[in-house]
């Protein structure tokens, strides 16, 4: 069974794509970490993120590095989100997510473009959302919580580019695939946003 979820920053996915791959036993891909791994190598080697050969010559970075915390910063998300947009990058790291998703017993992903474009055939898909507002009230919180003094305007400034940039490129854009079921987390718990999340993955093996 695969299955993808997709959404913006900080819409609740990733917490989503771990419990998913908790309840049913599978293996997990937070695809963001590619990316951001990739623009981490960008600016550790002082290179241009905006170029694409430069973003391109990152996409060989150490596997260790996916484990850096370094990776999580939302410096690196927004650096993220500006190689992501290259197409030669998204090439690049290509293989590497189809093949996790197609392992034997199945997988589950989350990113921007697991339904459309890792799995479009993935037994199950999701579109996490939630507004910007509630996506920048939590990223605030969490920061607040790690003694980032980084007022909420600015989260939520840095959010809305980010959503501007994902769903704007022309490779590849986050988009919600025409079969995905929608999984608004607005006014969810993240519990509730997990219950739910299993009852619509269970609905549509039931369909399969
Ligand atoms: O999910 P995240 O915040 O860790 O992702 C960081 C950036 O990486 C995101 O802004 C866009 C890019 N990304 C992508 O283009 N495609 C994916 N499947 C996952 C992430």
């Amino acid at each position: 069974m695969i299955i993808a979820v997709d959404g913006p920053a900080a819409s609740g996915k990733g917490t989503i794509a771990k419990a998913l791959a908790r309840h049913y036993g599978l293996p997990h891909l937070d695809t963001g970490l590619l990316y951001r791994a990739v623009a981490l190598t960008v600016r550790r080697l002082d290179l241009d993120p905006a170029r694409e050969a430069d973003a391109v010559a990152a996409c060989d970075f150490d596997d260790a590095l996916l484990a850096d915390p370094a990776l999580r910063s939302d410096e690196i998300g927004q650096l993220a989100s500006i190689v992501s947009a290259h197409p030669l990058v998204r090439a690049a790291l290509l293989q590497r997510q189809k093949r996790f998703a197609r392992q034997d017993g199945g997988a589950v992903l989350d990113g921007r473009d697991i339904g459309s474009v890792i799995a479009p055939d993935a037994d199950a898909k999701l579109f996490v959302k939630a507004t910007p507002q509630i996506r920048a009230q939590r990223r605030h919180k969490e920061l607040q919580a790690h003694g980032s003094p980084v007022s909420f305007d600015k989260v939520l400034a840095d959010i809305r580019a980010r959503d501007a940039r994902d769903s704007g490129r022309s490779t590849a854009p986050l988009v919600m695939a025409p079969d995905a079921a929608l999984l608004d987390t607005s006014f969810l718990s993240i519990e509730a946003s997990v219950q739910k999340a299993v009852a619509l993955v269970d609905a549509r093996r039931a369909k399969a």
